[in-house]
């Protein structure tokens, strides 16, 4: 994504072009585009790619791949996966600087979602964020973590039943031997 100081793109695309393993995607790194950050990650998924899976992660997100590889070879190539660190029946903060209003989000609690640094999506989840995106039929919210989690929860209840897989070693503090992911930068979120 595109930061918007200028000499931030030009050393990470001069970082792309000598390594080859980054692909930027034309998006400004602004608050309000986080959702079109999601989504354009599961076009980029869909339709440049051939994966079977996507992992979101943040950029001060350190990942493991020969770990969450060995964990993906695990899963049956058939069901629908929805894997990370699961938050079940988290609330809303109704006060303070993260305050949701009832507005925003009317229910109790929130759907299992994973936490944001690290999650993986099965391609057909990928999908059909994307045709929702299309028909502008998709729930919007400003977390985009538990908007995920919206998303997955609409794709199990109308589409297919996706296995929840929760982990621990979606680790968001720090680093811990065998784990999937670090935070090179804990937020303390
Ligand atoms: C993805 O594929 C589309 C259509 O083939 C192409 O226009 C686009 O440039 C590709 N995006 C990237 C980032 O390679
Ligand atoms: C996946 O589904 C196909 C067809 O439904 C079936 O033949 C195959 O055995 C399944 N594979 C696994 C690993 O469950
Ligand atoms: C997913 O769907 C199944 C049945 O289709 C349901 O039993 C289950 O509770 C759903 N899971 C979530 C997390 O919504």
């Amino acid at each position: 994504m595109k930061n918007p100081r200028k000499e931030v793109n030009a050393v990470l695309k001069k970082e792309a072009a000598y390594f080859g393993d980054i692909v930027i995607l034309p998006l400004t790194e602004l608050y309000e585009l986080v959702v079109l950050k999601t989504i354009t990650i599961c076009e980029f998924g869909v339709q440049n790619l051939t994966a079977a899976y996507i992992m979101k992660c943040d950029d001060d997100t350190f990942i493991r791949v020969d770990t969450v590889l060995k964990e993906i070879e695990g899963i049956s190539p058939n069901k629908s996966l929805y894997m990370g660190n699961l938050n079940l029946l988290h609330r809303p903060l109704r006060n303070g600087k993260w305050a949701v209003t009832y507005e925003e989000w009317p229910e109790e609690a929130y759907p299992p979602y994973a936490n944001g640094p690290g999650y993986i999506i099965s391609i057909d989840i990928a999908n059909y964020v994307i045709s929702r995106h299309g028909n502008r039929r998709l729930r919007l919210f400003k977390m985009e973590d538990v908007r995920m989690g919206m998303w997955v929860e609409q794709f199990n209840s109308s589409m297919r039943a996706v296995q929840y897989s929760h982990s621990w070693k979606f680790c968001q503090y720090g680093c811990m031997e065998n784990y999937f992911t670090h935070i090179t930068n804990p937020r303390g979120k």
